[in-house]
């Protein structure tokens, strides 16, 4: 029997800080966001997490997460070319892993969770002809590193927001509004560069290595449960017409090897490069892409906006394995909330505790029809650097007061902590999903 990898996510950016200590070089979110980010904050100290990753993951075992997912910072290991490795940020996430190993979590890494160093940024970032080469020389110095430890490796998480959102309507770093031939030309470079790593992590992993990509879901939910709406649903959702910010556009070419009508400007030799086969399929959701169809008054949303529809989870579950026949990951999936602790000490996030609850029964209903859904990451583990939001809407299980880097452990935390040991996987399921798998 394998355990169901419950765990909690996180990104490199958004909570280690330490932007210019121990040799890292500086990143777009380091370099590029002035006059960008709400209320002008940065990410520099963010959750201090780089100096106080032990008392992180002793939080995280208090939790009883037995996975992690987090991104490692490219300009940590390469702060200002690929020539040199910077052996002070590498030595991070070795102690990164070996304390997480040491406490029975299992690491989840992710190799591109949106930060690109300033340099490569600087000589024309994912349109340089040599970003998939420099991605792969990236990930094999990790692969040499982690991959004693590290046995599940994420390529990239989520093409779609930071292509669209980074060169598309440019509301995530570098800001760029750029035509729809240079989103083809990024979209090409960014598939090479997965098809290379995932050669990469096969060929020089000390482990057996189980490898995905995290792409947003971006779901079109059925709105009943006739076969014609969700057939229409399902067809919607695999529609690449929709575009660069869609699942399909990225997830046909790189996990079925197909080229849709409207990228041609792939060819079939970029295929043979960039389609390989994966190990599960990893998405995060929040919500699905025509929330705006299941409006109510007075519906419930979280300080995003984003509205609570559970079902999601299923539905995304149900598509995702059909479509691509692999194990499902809910890679990300969490609520933003103004939290405050309140004058008992504690801080009771009533309605993040809610929305746990109500997703993890999608998870559970989606394997007991047999969906082999092999884990769940909760975003996030900790409050921390919402990108252009900045560190208003709160995301964790844990509350961190800002000014002096208490953590506090929310509500939701305990109630994820009962929940975990609800579902159990069986290995066997990922082989044959018409077995399922068992849920208590
Ligand atoms: C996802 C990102 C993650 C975090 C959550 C709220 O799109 O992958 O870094 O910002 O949204």
């Amino acid at each position: 029997m394998k355990e169901f990898l419950w765990g909690t996510a996180t990104a490199a950016t958004q909570i280690e800080g330490a932007y210019n200590e121990d040799g890292k070089g500086l990143t777009i979110w380091d370099g590029l966001t002035e006059g960008h980010i709400r209320y002008n904050e940065n990410c520099r100290v963010a959750c201090d997490h780089y100096h106080r990753y032990k008392e992180d993951v002793a939080l995280m075992k208090e939790i009883g997460v037995n996975s992690y997912r987090f991104s490692v910072s490219w300009a940590r290991i390469y702060p200002s070319g690929m020539d040199k490795i910077n052996e002070r940020g590498l030595k991070f996430y070795i102690d990164l892993v070996d304390e997480l190993v040491k406490n029975g979590i299992e690491p989840l890494v992710t190799l591109y969770h949106w930060d690109m160093p300033i340099w490569l940024y600087d000589i024309g970032g994912f349109l340089n002809s040599k970003f998939p080469e420099y991605f792969e020389a990236y990930t094999k110095t990790l692969i040499n590193a982690l991959s004693d430890k590290v046995r599940y490796w994420i390529t990239f998480n989520e093409p779609q927001c930071f292509v669209s959102g980074g060169y598309e309507t440019g509301w995530l770093a570098p800001f760029h509004k750029e035509s729809k031939c240079v989103i083809e030309r990024i979209t090409r470079n960014v598939m090479l560069a997965h098809g290379r790593a995932v050669d990469c992590i096969r060929k020089y992993a000390k482990t057996s290595a189980r490898i995905g990509f995290a792409p947003t879901a971006s779901l079109i939910m059925p709105k009943n449960n006739s076969e014609k709406e969700i057939k229409n649903a399902y067809d919607r959702t695999f529609d690449p017409s929709l575009g660069v910010g869609m699942g399909a556009w990225w997830s046909e070419p790189i996990v079925a090897g197909r080229i849709p009508e409207n990228m041609k400007f792939l060819s079939e030799e970029d295929i043979k490069a960039i389609f390989r086969p994966l190990d599960f399929y990893a998405f995060n959701i929040y919500r699905p892409e025509n929330a705006r169809d299941f409006y109510y008054p007075g519906m419930t949303r979280s300080a995003l906006g984003w509205e609570v529809l559970p079902e999601c989870v299923y539905w995304a579950s149900r598509f995702y394995h059909e479509r691509y026949n692999l194990p499902i990951l809910v890679s990300e999936n969490g609520f933003a909330d103004n939290d405050v602790v309140s004058s008992d000490g504690k801080v009771h996030d009533t309605h993040r505790s809610y929305y746990i609850e109500k997703h993890i029964e999608q998870v559970k209903m989606a394997i007991s029809e047999g969906i082999p859904v092999i884990g769940y990451q909760y975003w996030s583990l900790i409050d921390n650097f919402e990108w252009a939001m900045g560190y208003e809407p709160r995301f964790g299980l844990i509350y961190v007061d800002y000014r002096t880097q208490k953590r506090t452990l929310k509500d939701s935390a305990y109630l994820y902590k009962r929940l975990i040991g609800q579902i159990k996987y069986s290995e066997r399921a990922s082989v044959n999903v018409q077995k399922g798998v068992e849920v208590d």
